[in-house]
């Protein structure tokens, strides 16, 4: 967390107001969030989800998940972490049920995007910043020269 007063952090208060525009306190904006897709009965199924990946999700997404000039990677050291909302294979399914392939959103069964999102959270991606082993190590020699007090 950069000093409060910082260009960075004036620059990223400035922004969020101009996205509020026009919004009221205390309601929804429109857009915001993804469904919660309902149960189905089945349990997520990966090997199923690998092989809608290859064949809905890798065009722009890239078959090692590792993105392209036209979408972001789903995995590898550059994708979301895994403390990220959409390591979570529900709200993935929801959020890729509603929107993936993009310009097709809902075209995927439930089940598809289940299945899909398992696949994803198989892979490997960056740790969750707030558990990883540097951050805990970094804070054990802080504390060691009373740097931070606990
Ligand atoms: C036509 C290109 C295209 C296809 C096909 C496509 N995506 Fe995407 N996907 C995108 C783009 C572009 C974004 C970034 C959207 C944004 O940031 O608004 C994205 C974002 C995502 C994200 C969010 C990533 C993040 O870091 O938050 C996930 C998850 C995802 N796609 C999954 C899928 C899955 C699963 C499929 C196949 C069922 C799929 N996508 C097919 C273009 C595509």
């Amino acid at each position: 967390m950069p000093p409060e007063n910082a260009p960075e952090v004036l620059a990223l208060a400035a922004y969020i107001s101009y996205l509020s525009h026009h919004e009221v306190i205390g309601r929804e904006p429109a857009g915001r969030g993804s469904p919660t897709i309902p149960e189905t009965g089945f349990d997520p199924n990966p090997a199923n989800g690998k092989v809608i990946y290859q064949q809905k999700c890798a065009a722009c997404h890239h078959k090692n998940g590792e993105g392209t000039q036209i979408a972001p990677p789903l995995w590898g050291f550059n994708a979301y972490n895994a403390g990220a909302g959409m390591n979570d294979i529900r709200k993935a399914a929801g959020f890729i049920w509603a929107n993936m392939p993009l310009g097709q959103g809902k075209s995927l069964s439930y089940q598809e995007s289940l299945d899909v999102s398992a696949y994803l959270n198989m892979q490997i991606r960056p740790n969750d910043p707030r558990n990883s082993k540097f951050r805990k190590l970094l804070e054990d020699i802080a504390s060691a020269f009373g740097l931070i007090k606990n």
